[in-house]
C-alpha cells in the first residue's frame, strides 16, 4: 500500500485541490458504495427495514465501532453527527442558577453556542479557560485547576481543536476532573484516526464524533459515547416514540434510535468506513499527511508574516496545521470559519479548497491533508497564497 495509489478511492471533482478534508471530508469508493447499499435497502422495503431490521443492524454497526474505540456498544449510541451528541450532552447535564461550565478557549463555535444556550435558559455561567500557547500537559491543567470552584459542574475540551488544529491533553485534564468529581464532555470529530481513541482510558463522562472528517465515515455519521454513570440519564432534546419499533427489549438508546423517520445508511455504513480505514492505511495515512503537513509548515512559513497560529507544541501536528496570516487594511476578526478573502482567492484562481478564518483576534489559514492530497498541491498553495499576500500588501501601499 502506498500513498500514491490511494487517491483512485475518491471521486474528487477533477481540477479541485481538496485541502480542506478538516472540515468535510469526503468518502473513498468502498464507504459510498456501502452508503447507497443500505439506502437501496431500505428503498426496496421500507417497512422491513424500518420495523424489523434497522435495530439490528444499528447495534451491529455499533459493535464494530465500539470494537474500533476498545469500549462496550452499549456505552455508545450513533447519531448525525458531533453537534447532536454535543446537544444531547447538554440536554442532559443538570444546570442550575450559578453553576459554571468551563470550555477551553481553543472550543468550535457551534459547541460555545450550545453551551452558552444551555447556560442562559439554566441561569448557568459559561467561562472560557485560556490555554497556553504550547498547549503543555501540566500548564493546560494548570489552567483549568485554577478556575474550578465548587459551582464546576462540567468541562467542555476539544481533543483535537478545530481552528487552531492544536492537540489537546485531553487525559490528564480528566484526571484532575475526576479528582474533583466533576465530569468532562470531550469534543472529538477530529481525533477519530488522527489519533488512538479511546474514551474509557480517556476518562471522560461523555465523547462526540462526527465519522465524516477522518475516519472517512458518511456524511451525517457520528455517535455519542458515555460512561455508564450517564448513560440511563441522557435525555434527548428531540422527542419521538421513544421505544423499540421491533420489540427488542428497552433500552437507553430507545430515545435516540427513533428520532422521526430518517434514513439510517450514513450510521450503518461507519462500519464500512472502520474497514476501509484500518491499522495499516492509518498508519500510511499519518505518515503521508504528517510529511505534507511539515512541508506546508516550512513553505508557508516562508512566506513574509505567515507562523504557526499556537505553538510550538509537544504533540506534533498529524494531518491539520493552521498557519497565521498577517492582517490586511479592513481585516476584521469573525467567527472562527468566517471566509476571508484569501479563501475566495485561492478557490477562484486557482481551484484551491482551505478553511480560513479568526481565532483570538488573529486571521489564519488551515490546512489539511488526507491519502489523496499531494506535495505539489501544497507547493501550488504555497505559491499561490505568497502571491496573494504580496498583492495584499502592494495594496495596502507596503
Ligand atoms: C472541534 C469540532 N467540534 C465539533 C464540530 C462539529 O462537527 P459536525 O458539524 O460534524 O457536527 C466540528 C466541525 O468541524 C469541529 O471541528
Amino acid at each position: 500500500m502506498n500513498a500514491a495509489a490511494e487517491a483512485i478511492h475518491w471521486d474528487l471533482e477533477p481540477g479541485c485541490i481538496y485541502l480542506n478534508h478538516g472540515s468535510f471530508g469526503p468518502s473513498p469508493g468502498p464507504v459510498r458504495q456501502a452508503r447507497e447499499s443500505w439506502s437501496r435497502r431500505l428503498e426496496r422495503q421500507p417497512m422491513r427495514f424500518f420495523c424489523r431490521e434497522m435495530e439490528t443492524e444499528l447495534d451491529r454497526a455499533a459493535e464494530v465501532v465500539a470494537g474500533f474505540l476498545g469500549t462496550r456498544a452499549d456505552r455508545l449510541v450513533l447519531l448525525t453527527n458531533a453537534t447532536v451528541a454535543m446537544n444531547v450532552v447538554a440536554a442532559s447535564v443538570p444546570l442550575q442558577s450559578g453553576d459554571q461550565v468551563l470550555l477551553s478557549d481553543h472550543e468550535y463555535g457551534a459547541v460555545r453556542k450550545i453551551w452558552s444556550a444551555r447556560c442562559r435558559t439554566t441561569g448557568a455561567v459559561m467561562q472560557s479557560v485560556v490555554l497556553p500557547e504550547s498547549l503543555a500537559e501540566d500548564e493546560c491543567v494548570a489552567a483549568f485547576s485554577e478556575r474550578l470552584t465548587p459551582q464546576t459542574k462540567l468541562l467542555v475540551i476539544s481533543h483535537v481543536a478545530s481552528a487552531t488544529a492544536g492537540i489537546l491533553p485531553v487525559k490528564a485534564i480528566c484526571r484532575l476532573a475526576r479528582q474533583h468529581r466533576i465530569p468532562v464532555c470531550v469534543d472529538g470529530p477530529h481525533a477519530l484516526t488522527m489519533l488512538d481513541v479511546s474514551p474509557e482510558d480517556l476518562g471522560c463522562d461523555f465523547y462526540c464524533a462526527s465519522g465524516h472528517k477522518w475516519l472517512c465515515g458518511p456524511f451525517g455519521s457520528g455517535f455519542l459515547w458515555a460512561h455508564p454513570r450517564w448513560t440511563s440519564r441522557l435525555v434527548s432534546p428531540l422527542i419521538s416514540w421513544g421505544g423499540s419499533i421491533a420489540g427488542h427489549p428497552p433500552s437507553w438508546k430507545d430515545r435516540f434510535q427513533w428520532l422521526g423517520t430518517a434514513d439510517p445508511a450514513p450510521l450503518l455504513a461507519l462500519a464500512a468506513a472502520i474497514e476501509f480505514m484500518n491499522e495499516s492505511r492509518t498508519q500510511l495515512f499519518r505518515q503521508h499527511a504528517g510529511r505534507l503537513i511539515s512541508l506546508g509548515m516550512e513553505l508557508l512559513g516562508q512566506i513574509p508574516g505567515v507562523r504557526p497560529l499556537i505553538g510550538p507544541n509537544n504533540s506534533a501536528p498529524v494531518s491539520m496545521i493552521s498557519m497565521e496570516l498577517p492582517q490586511h487594511a479592513g481585516w476584521e476578526p469573525g467567527y472562527h470559519g468566517h471566509p476571508d478573502q484569501i479563501q475566495s482567492q485561492l478557490r477562484e484562481w486557482q481551484q484551491i479548497e482551505v478553511l480560513t478564518g479568526s481565532w483570538n483576534q488573529k486571521r489564519f489559514l488551515r490546512l489539511s491533508a488526507h491519502l489523496y492530497n499531494t506535495e505539489s498541491q501544497i507547493r501550488q498553495l504555497a505559491a499561490s497564497l505568497r502571491e496573494l499576500l504580496a498583492a495584499e500588501r502592494a495594496a495596502d501601499g507596503h
